[in-house]
């Protein structure tokens, strides 16, 4: 299984934080955000690992990530997005990457306290398809922000991106697990009215294929990217709760006290 983790877009909902520089190197508590999302990846076991990234700061991501020796990988692959085309784009970035195999791609800013090793073994059982995670959310006006999924009798029937009046509690996170027709679908997609390719709509292909599994998440999960009181709710979850080496060794910190 390959991994990839994206960290392209814009990061408008951060400004002034990201006008200079890349949302996915912006500090949370002792390390650079794209830290978390990478040593999540490494902590299930996954150790092919690529970086789509975009905009000015790509160079950047090579300094600090380098061959990825601190998290543990002999190495990392790079991909440039040339304009923040949409999740469903930067995934396709990687379509070579993966070869014919299955990926679990984590978006940059998704920050996640459960080791994410059984639902990666839970997708390998699985003969085909997609699986995503979910994370019960009770406040509404939060939803709104996201994608919601709809489920019956434990299957996802349909996700509404940003729903005006969401009717689950059920976000669906940044971890996506795909099998190789992954490409195919997303090629199939047409960008929204925001001119994205919009990963909601990549796994509702997977839906309609009756090919789409799900998991409830029950550790904290913090999206830094959506506003900068998430950034901040974020950082403070991580630096009052994590355990933290004292240098980016790649060990683990997302481990409740
Ligand atoms: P978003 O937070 O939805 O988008 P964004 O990063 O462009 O931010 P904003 O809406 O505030 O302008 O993206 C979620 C993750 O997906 C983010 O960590 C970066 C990644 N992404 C890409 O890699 N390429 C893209 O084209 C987009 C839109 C997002």
């Amino acid at each position: 299984m390959k991994g990839v983790v994206l960290a392209g877009g814009s990061g408008t909902r951060l400004d002034p934080l990201t006008r200079v520089t890349n949302k996915h190197l912006l500090p949370v508590y002792n390390q650079p955000m794209i830290f978390y999302p990478l040593q999540s990846l490494v902590r299930a076991g996954i150790k092919d690992i690529m970086v789509v990234t975009g905009g000015n700061n790509a160079g950047d991501f090579l300094r600090l990530l380098g061959n990825g020796r601190d998290f543990g990988l002999s190495y990392l692959r790079y991909a440039y997005q040339d304009r923040p085309g949409g999740i469903g784009e930067a995934i396709s970035l990687a379509e070579e990457f993966v070869d014919g195999d299955r990926c679990i791609v984590i978006l940059g800013d998704n920050i996640l306290e459960e080791d994410l090793g059984p639902f990666v073994t839970k997708f390998g059982a699985q003969p085909a398809g997609a699986r995503v995670l979910l994370k019960q959310i009770d406040n509404p006006s939060r939803l709104s922000q996201l994608g919601v999924a709809y489920l019956e009798n434990g299957q996802v029937v349909d996700i509404e991106e940003k729903p005006a009046s969401p009717r689950s509690p059920f976000a669906v996170t940044g971890v996506y697990m795909y099998d190789a027709t992954v490409f195919d679908l997303i090629r199939g997609l047409k960008p929204s009215g925001r001119g994205e390719v919009e990963v909601s709509d990549l796994n509702n292909a997977y839906v309609a294929r009756g090919q789409l599994e799900a998991d409830v998440l029950t550790g904290f999960w913090g999206d830094a990217g959506e506003s900068i009181d998430d950034y901040w709710a974020v950082f403070q979850y991580v630096a009052k709760h994590w355990q933290h080496g004292t240098k980016s060794s790649g060990v683990v910190s997302g481990r409740n006290q």
